[in-house]
């Protein structure tokens, strides 16, 4: 039996747990990180690439600004389209703000190197991990490690292991309120070594369903379709994928699209969840722990950073200056802009995509939110403002 001290024992090595523990260890509160998967699989995770400027700045923060300075595309705004007529979203003019694309993959290498070139230490392929004695001053969490099994007793817990994670399950059923909604369809994702369909994104919505044409770099596609709930990938052949994909998008810009073999092809299942609160006892909860958003906003990892920046700042006010205060307002105010940030989430997802079963009041609402957003500067700038990210 290996046993750790240290002040923060972090669930989960993905972005939210890496993030908080390079945060801390620039203030000297040390932390252990413990993963469930080896931390070559977290690295090669792909996941949705747009950053806030928040979240960039967070990375500067965190001393890791050059690379997704360097590399990130600077976006002014976006593209959505209906059917064949089609609106830009000058993001720029519209709140002097702007929004970087770098893939998440990057963001997650540039802070695992963060990390583990500065002495943390990562258990990652940990079977088993339980938290034990959450409500006292004694907790602990124990599991394996290896052929080692392992005792950590640290001060708090960041449960930062997603949504599938154990954190959320330790807080007692009678101690938190979760919050859903289920959406009657799945994202299917395409990578694909193509010429991007355009410089910027396209969020385009047709009578058949929604699709999304993204980037991660000049030769490097990224793109969605959606696809019902239930379906596979091995539902999905590329053909299929790219007449789809063509066929919902404006004929404008499908008759020039590079189409390719797919280098990674996967389905997403879409929902809304917040659990409240998102703490108890001596765990914090950050990121897809607590929350998830739909990634029609694509909140998921920007929401995680905020989260990551409220509880650093609540850790290194308590262990600098032994105040309780920000770790008692954790919660509540992660929560004010998490809200937020689904409430957002959900509206640009009911506007997108098409339901089950609609009948035609809907669809005329939809066309009428997409000809008021067409009409209206200030509809655009409470769009924008939400895309680009609202204030920490
Ligand atoms: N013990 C240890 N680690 C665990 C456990 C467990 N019981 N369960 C899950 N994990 C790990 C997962 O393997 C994963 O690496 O916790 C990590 C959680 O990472 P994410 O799911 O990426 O969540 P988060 O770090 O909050 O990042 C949110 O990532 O998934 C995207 O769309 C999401 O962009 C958002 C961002
Ligand atoms: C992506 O590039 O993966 C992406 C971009 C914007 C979104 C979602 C995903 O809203």
């Amino acid at each position: 039996m290996t046993k750790y001290q240290t002040d923060v024992a972090i669930l989960g090595g993905g972005p939210s747990g890496l993030m908080l523990s390079r945060l801390l260890l620039l203030e000297g509160i040390r932390s252990v990180i413990i993963e469930r998967q080896p931390m070559q699989h977290v690295l090669e995770r792909i996941r949705a690439g747009v950053l806030e400027e928040g979240s960039v700045n967070l990375m500067q923060n965190a001393g890791l600004g050059d690379r997704v300075l360097r590399e990130g595309q600077r976006h002014s705004g976006f593209r959505i389209t209906y059917g064949d007529d089609e609106l830009r979203i000058d993001i720029e003019k519209l709140t002097g703000k702007h929004v970087t694309i770098y893939g998440q993959t990057e963001v997650t290498k540039d802070l695992f190197a963060s990390v583990s070139g500065n002495g943390i230490r990562i258990l990652d392929s940990v079977t088993d991990a339980k938290i034990h004695n959450l409500d006292s001053d004694q907790v602990k969490i124990i599991g394996s490690h290896g052929n080692e099994d392992f005792e950590i007793h640290p001060k708090f817990i960041a449960g930062c292991d997603g949504f599938k994670g154990i954190s959320r399950q330790a807080i007692p059923a009678d101690k938190k309120n979760e919050y859903e909604r289920v959406y009657p369809f799945g994202w299917l994702g395409v990578l694909s070594e193509t010429k991007p369909a355009d410089h910027e994104l396209i969020y385009a919505s047709h009578e058949d369903g929604f699709s999304l044409c993204s980037m991660r770099n000049e030769c490097l596609s990224r793109y969605y379709v959606q696809c019902p709930a239930g379906d596979s990938v091995e539902q999905w052949s590329d053909d299929r994928f790219w007449d789809t994909l063509k066929r919902q998008i404006p004929s404008t810009i499908a008759n020039n699209l590079e189409t390719g073999p797919s280098l990674e092809k996967s389905i997403a299942p879409l929902r809304s969840f917040v659990c409240e609160p998102l703490s108890f006892g001596r765990l914090f909860i950050a990121g897809d722990a607590g929350h998830i958003v739909p990634p029609t906003g694509a909140k998921g990892l920007n929401l995680a950073f905020s989260d990551v920046y409220y509880l650093s700042k609540g850790f290194i006010t308590f262990f600098k200056d032994k105040n309780e205060q920000l770790l008692k307002e954790y919660s509540d105010r992660a929560l004010d802009r998490i809200w937020k940030s689904e409430r957002f989430s959900w509206w640009m997802t009911s506007l997108l995509h098409r339901f089950d079963n609609e009948d035609g009041f809907a669809e005329r609402l939809r066309r009428a939110e997409f000809k008021y957003l067409c009409q209206s500067e200030d509809y655009q700038r409470v769009l924008a403002t939400n895309y680009v990210g609202l204030p920490y």
